[in-house]
């Protein structure tokens, strides 16, 4: 193995960091209750977590406040939306879709900001597909009866809507986009660390003359979350976040007659086999983990190489992450940014310990970290059995965990060999081979010779523990549908 060293400073680009002038933020927000701001009764502060800058004091939601937003949603619904042609409320959705381009700059350096994700991303990934969402969607809104031949759609009502901190805007796009298209109405909680975009997106809501009450926006954390699971008014509920609270809420709803979809955690294979073009794959297993600190539920954290390119490959890799930009969230030429949260680099450093304990292997480039914030360099561990900790939990960090295998069979038993089944990657130059290993792999999305590729057409979603229920595609209407015929 070569002597990896850092790269030379004279080699670097110099910062070329995104204004962050463009946000202008209140000092402090209510909540978005029927097209009005709603004055908090209790508040928390909202942080950047590059250098815990205090950026904002916002809301926490107490029952009362969510049962006015439910009520509120209630109406707008019994007032007009649940009627409205669908040829109309694809114009709101269009329109929405518009100014979230128009207005993509400001969006990406907020999501930034409030979440620690490198701009680049927050730029090239969250806001075009957060725009394509309502885009796609709203092609739907007139076409429910082609969607559904021979059934006659109608929507369910008022929508609850928790969603996670890793995609703020994404995530409110992948929720908000099909339940308007289907003729609902929605109130939704975005996550306690990552509100901001939420509440700027009111702003879009008013832009856009959507009627009042037909989106609804509460912040808070956990309990304002339980609350809008328990309200009576609630007729569905939608979730992403940890496979724990997903329990927790399943029970909680079981016998209700509540719709619900769950989209929880994951610990996704990345199967690479000998015959692979393996500089690209070593490109998709660093986007398969490190792409957004590793926050994604369909992070390819379980890597699988075949034993013969294994030395290679893991060389490979480990001078690829020598040149992993970590650093400023907002600075165009990071790579990795922020950890989300103190909480959150908590428990990546714990698993990480317990890595080291139970005998992995650590490997982490010689990179400087800011003094401030939460950070955590990017880590491969090799020399992982299946039965440590970070091969069976989900980390939701920047820590990828090296497996081998010797044959196909072996892999696919390997890859299996957990309980989530959200996602998988295999890199081959056979078709054959792609198509054998996708029929046995037990994940939701399969990719071939590329990792963490979405597209509003395509659903998303998991097997076991990772949820039920898609998002995304035709399939991501029928959780906001009930069927009279
Ligand atoms: P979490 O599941 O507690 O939070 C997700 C959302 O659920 C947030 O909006 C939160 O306020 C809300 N929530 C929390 N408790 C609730 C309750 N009892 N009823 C209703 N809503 C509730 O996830 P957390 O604590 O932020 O992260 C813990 C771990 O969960 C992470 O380390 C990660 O492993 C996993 N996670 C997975 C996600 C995924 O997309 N697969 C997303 C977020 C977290
Ligand atoms: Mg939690």
């Amino acid at each position: 193995m070569t002597d990896l060293q850092p790269i030379p400073d004279d080699w670097t680009y110099a910062p070329a960091p995104e204004s962050r002038e463009i946000v202008t933020l209140q000092p402090r927000y209510g909540h978005f209750v029927g097209g009005e701001w709603l004055e908090p009764s209790e508040t928390y502060e909202t942080l950047a977590p590059r250098d815990e800058e205090p950026l904002a004091v916002v809301g926490q939601a107490t029952e009362e406040d969510v049962d006015r937003a439910v009520g509120a949603a209630r109406d707008a619904f019994a007032n007009g939306w649940s009627t409205l042609p669908g040829s109309e409320r694809a114009k709101y959705l269009f329109r929405i879709a518009r100014i979230l381009q128009e207005r993509a700059r400001e969006f990406a350096v907020l999501e930034s900001l409030n979440g620690g994700k490198p701009i680049k991303e927050s730029r090239d990934v969250d806001l075009p597909l957060a725009a394509a969402h309502f885009f796609y969607y709203a092609g739907w809104a007139d076409k429910l009866e082609y969607a559904f031949p021979n059934r006659q759609p109608r929507a369910v009502g008022v929508a609850g809507q928790i969603i996670p901190w890793n995609f703020p805007l994404l995530m409110l796009s992948w929720k908000i986009a099909p339940a308007l298209a289907c003729g609902n109405t929605v109130v939704l909680k975005p996550a306690e660390t990552t509100p901001l975009t939420a509440l700027l997106f009111c702003d879009v809501l008013r832009q856009a003359e959507l009627p009042p009450g037909v989106v609804n926006i509460v912040t808070g954390d956990g309990r304002t979350g339980a609350a809008l699971v328990e309200h009576d008014g609630v007729d569905k509920i939608a979730f992403t976040g940890s496979t724990d609270v997903g329990k927790a809420i399943q029970r909680r709803l079981a016998g209700t007659g509540k719709k619900l979809t769950l989209e929880l955690g994951g610990k996704a294979a990345n199967v690479v086999f000998d015959d692979c073009a393996l500089d690209q794959a070593v490109e998709g297993i660093v986007n398969g983990i490190y792409f957004n600190q590793g926050h994604v539920c369909c992070a390819g954290s379980r890597l699988f190489v075949q034993e013969s390119i294994y030395e290679p490959l893991v060389e490979k890799l480990k001078q690829r992450l020598t040149t992993l930009r970590v650093g400023d969230p907002l600075d165009k030429n990071t790579d990795v940014g922020a950890i989300n949260s103190r909480m959150q680099l908590e428990k990546i450093e714990e698993l990480v310990a317990s890595g080291r304990e139970e005998g992995a292997d650590i490997y982490q480039p010689p990179c400087r970290l800011p003094e401030k914030g939460y950070w955590f360099a990017p880590t491969v561990f090799t020399n992982v059995a299946q039965s440590y900790r970070i091969a069976q939990e989900e980390i939701f960090g920047p820590v990828l965990s090296v497996l081998t295998f010797r044959t196909p069979e072996e892999a696919v038993e390997k890859a299996n060999n957990t309980p989530y089944g959200l996602s998988a990657g295999v890199w081959t130059e056979k078709g054959s081979r792609i198509l054998w290993m996708a029929q046995r792999l037990r994940a939701g999305v399969v990719w071939a010779n590329t990792f963490n590729r979405f597209d509003p057409t395509s659903p998303f979603g998991g097997y076991k523990e990772s949820g039920f229920g898609r998002e995304g595609g035709l399939h991501g209407l029928e959780p906001y549908l009930e069927f009279d015929a």
